[in-house]
């Protein structure tokens, strides 16, 4: 087929431990990995040429090789190019709801996208674990987008053992539009503030991931006990972001409302978000934050959690071309 038109929903973090420091540099992590339904919408169309032209109209998406959707695409043509150069190239259209630099994994879900179309597109019927090992090159979190729904992760966030799907909870994501974290300053900073606690040799390092497979966590999670995942929201990165970013400490305050389970930043923030057992508590969570911080430059949404990573938006998305 000459097109495909992909959904590529966003992530939170219910559970986000730094473990320890690894020898390439990352961290060692153990985090409890969510889809949302909050998505952005993937169009791939062959275009004829060699190349791969990436539109998007959102000021904050870079359209160079900096973008994760460009760098996959130029991955796949790596990988395969024989059916690169039978194929051409394509156009990538990203219609970006998902906000950039916000802890919810946008641009890993867009490389995710451009992965699975052209696996499609050019008939390569790759596993989803090939997909992922291709995904886990472009970035850490790219193979949980893959696959989506409810999973742990550890690694570099690369490795996923899947939970039982989670279902009617919903999450309200607060964000300042013109507020931006680069995960990398966040994990930096975490370093520079609370490395010298860090493990690293193998056996400590299996003990802690161990202590988090048969934790707390993940047993709420397999018992779908809502009120015990609110309650055991973690994210190890707040401590170097939230000191430095003191409005979205305020922010995760005014989240703290009636009726919510519990609060946490997702990722590397600054996205905080707060749970709810209903869609009507998340409406009225939203309206009451509105109401506290009359910001312009403050972004709610109200979302469900999901079970799905990337998917086809439709088999037909484009009527066929006139010859
Ligand atoms: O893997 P990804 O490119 O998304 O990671 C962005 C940055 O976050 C890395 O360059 C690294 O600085 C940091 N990171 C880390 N440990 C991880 C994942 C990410 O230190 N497990």
């Amino acid at each position: 087929m000459q097109s495909y038109s992909l959904i590529a929903p966003a992530k939170i973090n219910l559970y986000l431990e730094i473990l320890g420091a690894r020898p390439d540099g990352y961290h060692e992590l153990a985090m409890i990995l969510q889809s949302v339904g909050l998505a952005d919408t993937i169009d791939l169309r062959l275009n004829g040429t060699d190349k791969f032209r990436l539109h998007c109209d959102h000021p904050q998406v870079p359209l160079g090789e900096t973008n994760l959707a460009s760098r996959a695409a130029k991955l796949m043509a790596e990988q395969f190019r024989d059916v690169f150069a039978n194929y051409g190239g394509a156009d990538i259209t990203i219609h970006k709801r998902i906000p950039v630099a916000a802890g919810l994994a946008g641009g890993s879900a867009n490389a995710a996208a451009v992965l699975v179309g052209l696996d499609l597109m050019w008939e390569l019927g790759l596993t989803q674990s090939e997909l992922q090992e291709l995904g886990a090159r472009l970035g850490s979190d790219v193979p949980f987008c893959i696959a989506g729904g409810t999973a742990l992760a550890t690694g570099r966030g690369e490795e996923l053992d899947p939970l039982p799907p989670l279902s009617h909870l919903w999450a309200v994501l607060a964000k300042y539009r013109s507020l931006e974290v680069s995960t990398a300053w966040a994990y930096r900073t975490f370093r520079e503030q609370f490395g010298s606690t860090y493990v690293s040799d193998p056996e400590s390092l299996e003990d802690r991931r161990q202590r988090v497979h048969s934790g707390g966590m993940v047993g709420a999670v397999v018992r779908r006990d809502k009120a015990k995942i609110g309650q055991l929201l973690h994210n190890d990165l707040e401590r170097s972001v939230l000191p430095a970013h003191p409005q979205v400490s305020q922010l995760r305050q005014a989240l703290q409302l009636p009726g919510v389970l519990g609060v946490m930043m997702s990722g590397s923030g600054p996205t905080v978000f707060a749970l709810t057992e209903s869609e009507a508590q998340a409406l009225q969570v939203r309206e009451q934050v509105k109401a506290a911080i009359s910001d312009p430059d403050l972004d709610l949404w109200v979302t469900e959690v999901s079970s799905t990573g990337i998917q086809l938006a439709s088999p037909h998305p484009h009527p066929p071309e006139k010859p």
